[in-house]
């Protein structure tokens, strides 16, 4: 029956031992997400400093220590054993003399370039922008900066020589450092977001810069580009084959008309990016509203696939989201690929394998379950059959529900959020997220992650991420089949609940 929730199989209750266990105080509101980071309280936007460090993973953000809108812009700081459960650390970076500390990465200094390295071993070395409001007829003033520590991230110190590069500029920010083998020096990606450009610079030391090359405009421009990156990664399948990917933050102009992510594929010699593709293709890493500036891990370990995260979110709405007493949160941390499609070389992204700790046991579900807990795991294999849409209901109850689908005649997979529960905050927020999508071989294959505020969904073998925040009544548990102009061919799913992190 078309446009009808098709219930079939049997209601199913789903009672799992992990729902049993108490959470943390301060970490069981209503909307806290139970297995993506999220800080105790206060605002936070993009990641900065991705780093793996001596067993530790550390995770700094973009945070106000004092509230929870945008302000005192601070470097947040939380470490993780595995990625997926985050102990909060004091303030890293705070704001200082009028000076906040803007987006930014962190290198571990293995051979003491930096002279910053005390007792013969590694340190830490992060580089930030330091933004000084505007004031009076002062314009802005957007610098590069770096600051340094002995203890594990513990504990920095500012370099009294900073900042290492001023161009005077009111928009000059977000610098990803990396070492360049290739050049053997380290390399900074930095944006001019007004230009539509980024520029690379070269450094022996972190101190001195010299600038190498520019890359854009190119690709979407709708808005400022902010949050560059720039990694390499294996082609899969094509022996010691490489490429360069230059991902690029843009706000406004995203996809959804906020903000967004895109990347370019190609090669970088050590000084220069030089797109694959021509100047006017736009690849986006995400179709869906919320994943923005999204960052790499620097100084994983060798073995370890490369992994990003992003801020969960978007620009149009973040300061209106319905959650308290903490504003932001990140997505799943992403483990990336690269395949020779038939279009191009593109990016895959998959949930980091970490995530597999933290599942409980698959449960093969038929049309409708309720289920007890709304932090899990749908995995999907359906066959779209005579029907014009298929997919799932999901957080559903009363009139209250996010699809995950596709349709047949655009061949398009979709995340409508529009009857998702909690949409009035913002015109921006009820929204549809498409990206197209092809079945090879007449199969639709989802993974689809929800945790109490969002819903994250790899499609396909991981070339389509849709990233959509929702905000569901506390009752809404029910996940259905749905289809649309006729009835599905065979479906396989499986639900698995996923712990939280925040269990005491
Ligand atoms: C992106 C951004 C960055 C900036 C930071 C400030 O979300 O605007 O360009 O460094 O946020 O909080």
């Amino acid at each position: 029956m078309t446009g009808l929730v098709r219930k079939i199989g049997l209601f199913a209750a789903l009672m799992t031992a992990g729902a049993a266990s108490a959470i943390a105080p301060g970490y069981d509101q209503l909307y806290r997400p139970q297995y993506h980071f999220s800080p105790r309280e206060n605002w936070t936007n993009d990641p900065n400093g991705l780093v793996y460090f001596e067993g530790e993973y550390h995770l700094f953000f973009q945070y106000n220590p004092f509230g929870d809108e945008w302000g005192h812009m601070s470097w947040g700081h939380a470490v993780s054993p595995d990625l997926m459960h985050w102990r909060q650390l004091p303030v890293a970076l705070p704001e200082q003399d009028g000076i906040m500390i803007f987006t930014g990465s962190t290198v571990v200094d293995e051979h003491n370039s930096s002279g910053f390295c005390t007792g013969n071993k590694a340190c830490m070395v992060a580089v930030y922008t330091g933004h000084t409001p505007p004031s009076g007829t002062r314009p802005a003033l957007q610098t590069q900066n770096i600051a340094y520590s002995n203890d594990r991230g513990r504990t920095w110190t500012k370099y009294p020589g900073n900042p290492v590069l001023n161009l005077n500029l009111t928009d000059f920010r977000d610098p990803k450092v990396f070492w360049s083998q290739k050049s053997n020096r380290w390399v900074m990606v930095v944006s001019l977001p007004n230009d539509h450009k980024v520029r690379l610079y070269g450094s022996p030391d972190l101190k001195k810069w010299a600038a190498l090359s520019e890359f854009g405009p190119a690709g979407a421009t709708g808005g400022q580009w902010e949050c560059p990156e720039l990694f390499e990664l294996p082609v899969e399948g094509a022996g010691r084959e490489t490429r360069w990917i230059l991902k690029v933050g843009l706000n406004p102009g995203g996809l959804g008309g906020g903000s967004g992510e895109q990347y370019f594929v190609g090669r970088f010699d050590g000084t220069r990016f030089t797109n694959d593709n021509p100047a006017s293709q736009t690849l986006w890493t995400d179709y869906g509203k919320d994943c923005y500036c999204a960052l790499t891990f620097n100084h994983l370990p060798a073995a370890h696939a490369p992994v990003m995260l992003g801020w969960m979110n978007d620009w149009q709405y973040a300061a209106k989201l319905p959650t308290s007493p903490w504003r932001g949160q990140m997505t799943i941390p992403r483990k990336l690929s690269l395949r020779q499609t038939g279009a191009g070389i593109r990016m895959y992204q998959q949930p980091a394998d970490e995530l597999q700790g933290l599942k409980g046991e698959s449960i093969a579900i038929r049309g409708s379950t309720k289920t007890y807990s709304h932090s899990f795991e749908l995995q999907a294999e359906m066959k779209p059959g005579g029907a014009q849409q298929v997919g799932w209901k999901l957080l559903a109850a009363d009139g209250t529900y996010t699809v995950v689908g596709y349709k047949r005649a655009s061949g398009t997979v979709f995340v409508d959020r529009r009857h998702s529960g909690r949409t009035d905050f913002s015109k921006d927020f009820p929204a549809i997220s498409e990206a197209p999508l092809q079945l090879p071989d007449g199969v639709l294959r989802l993974r689809v992650l929800v945790d109490r505020c969002s819903v994250e969904v790899f499609a396909g073998d991981g070339e389509v991420a849709i990233t959509d925040l929702v905000f569901p009544p506390a009752g809404a548990s029910q996940i259905d089949l749905w289809t649309a102009g006729g009835n599905a061919g065979e479906v396989k799913a499986t639900y698995s609940e996923i712990r939280s992190v925040w269990s005491q």
